[in-house]
């Protein structure tokens, strides 16, 4: 049976952690999902992985609509959720509703874009009209210019009262899950415990309902700087498939991530 929004509210209720990893095309979807991975998350990170860039700025609608597809060509099991790349919803509620609707018809079960209150009007209108939104906060790749570097955020009072407004808001606006990247654990746990919907965390500490990292990362592939918040699972192993299900099971279990994984 496959993973749906109610499963996962269904594992917050319980007390369940879940996982996601970033899945880019059919034969990785079918490994994800074997090993146990509930969420496969067609990432704009594969600005990064796959097309060798410093950003994920490049990365197009027809990118994400072309790797949707092909994940969920290998997918029977997980939800599927994409990544609205950048310039492809920022610029009004009708053009995310257009792009969105595209990145569904694509395969793709729910859509993630990045941005605190100022997405809230946009969350609300695709929700509305039958698309399911995730929020993305804390340090947004698509804004690095804004943010000036690959930093940090909601460290200060001020910053974490912002992200906590943030998270209260696009829930109203019927976001239905949140994820919260590099971000303090303190502030992630707290806003996971003000919400009712799912959160997600990528170095937001081991109380967020579900842990996210990038596919390449887990396997050691990715050779550039490794933030803090990455670990590789394929440590001890040579098998691919097992590196995935020692992921799902570090991350369910709740050693996963640990200190040295937070901020
Ligand atoms: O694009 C991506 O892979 C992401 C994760 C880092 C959360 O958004």
């Amino acid at each position: 049976m496959r993973t749906t929004l109610t499963t996962l509210q269904q594992y917050i209720k319980n007390n369940d952690k879940f996982t996601a990893l970033t899945c880019y095309d059919a034969t990785f979807a079918k490994i994800l999902e074997d090993a146990g991975v509930d969420i496969l998350l067609i990432g704009d990170s594969l600005g990064n992985v796959l097309k060798g860039e410093s950003t994920t700025l490049s990365v197009t609608l027809d990118n994400i609509i072309y790797h949707t597809q092909c994940v969920s060509n290998g997918s029977s099991k997980a939800l599927i959720m994409s990544d609205m790349p950048f310039g492809s919803y920022q610029q009004s509620p009708q053009q995310a509703f257009e792009n969105a609707s595209k990145i569904l018809a694509a395969g793709a079960h729910i859509v993630k874009i990045e941005g605190g209150q100022v997405m809230a009007e946009t969350t609300a209108f695709l929700t509305q009209r039958g698309i399911p939104v995730c929020a993305h906060i804390g340090l947004t790749p698509q804004s690095i210019h804004q943010l000036g570097g690959y930093r940090l955020q909601g460290a200060s009072q001020q910053s974490a009262k912002q992200l906590i407004e943030d998270a209260l808001l696009l829930e109203k606006a019927g976001a239905r899950m949140l994820l919260m990247e590099v971000v303090p654990a303190k502030l992630a746990q707290e806003i996971t415990q003000s919400l009712s919907i799912p959160t997600i965390g990528i170095g937001a500490g081991k109380d967020c309902s579900a842990q996210v990292l990038v596919l390449h990362d887990i396997l050691g592939l990715y050779k550039d700087k490794k933030p803090r918040f990455v670990k590789n699972f394929m440590t001890g192993t040579n098998s691919i498939q097992q590196a995935i299900a020692n992921y799902v099971t570090a991350v369910k279990s709740g050693q996963f991530p640990d200190h040295e994984h937070e901020y």
